[in-house]
């Protein structure tokens, strides 16, 4: 996840900004870079990897005097982790940095390019730069070619940007990311694209809305609103904790991802979805020359992600697809055949069970895939081919945004094949291609959603255990419903396919048995509803989850009527990751550090 800091004064600006970076590693990064423009003369600096890496760069540059400068962490979406990617982005003679997405690059760098304009990077940030630049020609005002900048950007950003046409100034400008403004005791400014950096040396802060944007020099700060209008900033003094302003405001990193979950989600998407296709730019479609058949592997929560995606590739690609839990492949002599492509799928990609089994089809001449939250993971750098899920870093040891990135790759990744395969009409492609773009919308987690779980979830602290429900696709989310709640709760909790209840666990229904359903009204709805309704009948306690009213239910969370089954699934996975934080925090447990639980499991 990008990161940004800014500095203006006359402090150490290289020390500051170096440092500021370091505070924002935890976010997850692939490549840094600073821009300093004291006396008039830029200095720029970039590295891939770790930020030891820029630090080395940067060992003899010394910073004395007044200066402005910027830097960023960059996790890279559009275009690969290259020096040349990374930020800041040079045009003639000024330097930008920018989180978020400019969603009219292309338009804009096609007219750029056309001007005569040469782009070094594959990013959308360095079109901002250059149409900086080209506004600046035309009006001779720094401050009236940002303001045109900033008004023919349409996307979500965080941008800083210094130029020789106005030294000793930060311009800035902030919608749909965040940034925030500091000012220390000797008045001298800093920016970040989250409070930490700034912990230690700004005393105060501002927290740009969306919409605005304006500059800093050493003894102003200029705020405009979108309308254009000049504001005062409004400060509030910043807390000394880092690790609770690592959180956002959140009371736990868990909860944190659960929210972020339709940002992370829209950068999954990023440039993979066209009008009537699905693109993925990091393999040849040759991957797919000679199979008939896809074998998953994976452990915990990426396990019950990939069983989610033997529903939709049989649905919609019409291949033969199987999963199995990584730790049951490695020794049960399994047969591998060349015309099947192994997939592993892991958050970290080192979990050591997953990264056994990608050996073994490798050794067997598979081809192999790997679907990772983490670049250069040793799964990423064995596999033949990789398709990152963008979700940012997952501090979290009970796994969300991770979960539901993964899902998300399997839906555009069953069309993919679909296409190759030719097994779906163009139509309905572009339909299913319409519903995937909704998904962000569809995790955004609502006030009073939130409000009503953490009410129930007071019901739900005891019983003699927890059954997940669900049919089809919705009984890996029952699954992984009951992981979530097992692992930060400690209470016991069972996902289960609704129709199999009558077939032995139904004899433990009685009001202490808690059954979460998943009712889904775009799928098998009537089917599920009976086999919840069995249970109810049998006096167990039940918490139906649907947008159709169930008056058989003790409680009812409703999620709102949506167009297919898939976007309810995404609805209701934020429901059971919220009611299993909200009993968690109830009991009192350490929702991000559950007992017995690392992160990454890299031992057998
Ligand atoms: O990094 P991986 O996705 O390979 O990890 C697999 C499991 O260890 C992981 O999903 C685990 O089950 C999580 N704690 C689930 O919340």
């Amino acid at each position: 996840m990008c990161g940004i800091v800014g500095y203006i004064g006359k402090k150490n600006t290289k020390e500051i900004l170096l440092e500021g970076l370091k505070e924002l590693e935890y976010r997850g990064y692939d490549s840094a870079g600073i821009a300093v423009l004291e006396n008039g003369n830029f200095s720029s600096f970039k590295a891939v990897g770790k930020l030891i890496n820029l630090e080395e760069k940067t060992k003899d540059f010394i910073t004395e005097k007044f200066a402005a400068g910027i830097g960023h962490t960059r996790w890279a979406t559009h275009g690969k982790p290259t020096e040349l990617n990374a930020h800041p982005h040079l045009g003639e003679s000024s330097y930008v940095v920018h989180n978020g997405i400019i969603e009219n690059y292309a338009q804009l760098k096609e007219k750029l390019i056309n001007d005569g304009v040469i782009f070094l990077s594959q990013t959308d940030t360095e079109v901002i730069v250059h149409q900086f630049e080209k506004n600046l020609s035309n009006t001779k005002d720094p401050l009236k070619a940002f303001e045109k900048t900033i008004d023919e950007l349409e996307g979500a950003y965080a941008i800083l940007l210094v130029t020789k046409a106005q030294k000793d100034t930060i311009f800035f400008a902030k919608n749909g990311s965040p940034m925030l403004v500091g000012v220390d005791e000797d008045n001298e400014k800093y920016f970040a694209s989250s409070d930490t950096p700034l912990i230690g040396h700004a005393t105060k802060v501002n927290y740009f809305e969306d919409g605005d944007w304006g500059y800093v020099s050493n003894d102003k700060i200029v705020i405009f609103d979108k309308e254009k209008k000049e504001k005062k900033p409004t400060f509030k003094t910043l807390s000394t904790n880092k690790l609770s302003a690592q959180k956002d405001g959140y009371r736990f990193f868990m909860e944190k991802e659960i929210y972020e979950q339709s940002n992370v989600i829209a950068d999954t998407l990023l440039g993979r979805l066209h009008d009537n296709e699905v693109i993925f730019d990091e393999f040849d479609k040759s991957l797919f020359d000679g199979i008939n058949e896809i074998k998953l592997c994976a452990c915990g929560t990426s396990y019950h992600s990939a069983l989610s995606a033997t529903y939709l590739f049989e649905r919609y690609a019409k291949i033969k697809t199987s999963v199995e839990i990584a730790s049951e492949f490695r020794y049960r002599n399994p047969i591998m055949t060349k015309d099947t492509l192994f997939v592993v799928i892991s958050q970290s990609g080192e979990t050591a069970d997953t990264l056994e089994t990608l050996k073994m089809a490798k050794n067997a001449g598979l081809k192999t895939l790997v679907i990772c939250n983490v670049d250069n993971s040793s799964m990423v750098r064995l596999a033949d081919a990789c398709i990152l899920t963008r979700a940012g870093v997952e501090k979290g040891v009970a796994s969300t945004k991770a979960f539901a990135t993964q899902v998300t790759v399997f839906w555009m990744l069953s069309l993919y094949i679909a296409q190759l395969k030719k097994s779906i009409e163009i139509k309905e492609l572009a339909k299913q291609i319409s519903l995937i773009r909704h998904i962000p919308t569809s995790v955004k987690v609502a006030d009073t959603l939130h409000e009503k779980i953490k009410r129930i979830s007071k019901r739900y602290l005891h019983g003699h255990g927890f059954f997940f429900i669900g049919r089809d696709i919705f009984f890996p989310l029952a699954l992984e419903g009951a992981l979530k709640l097992k692992e930060i709760s400690y209470l016991h909790a069972e996902g289960y396919p609704s129709g199999e209840m009558k077939h032995g666990p139904i004899a433990l229904a009685d009001p202490e048995l808690f059954t979460i359903a998943l009712l889904p009204q775009h799928l098998l709805y009537d089917k599920a509803k009976s086999n919840v309704e069995e249970l109810s009948a049998r006096d167990s306690t039940i918490c139906a989850i649907s947008a159709m009213e169930f008056d058989k239910a003790d409680d009812f969370i409703p999620i709102s009527t949506c167009q297919d089954y898939m976007l309810e699934f995404f609805e209701m996975m934020v429901v059971v990751q919220l009611l299993s934080l909200e009993i968690s925090i109830r009991l009192g447990n350490d929702v991000d550090m559950p007992r017995n639980l690392a992160k990454s499991v890299t031992v057998e």
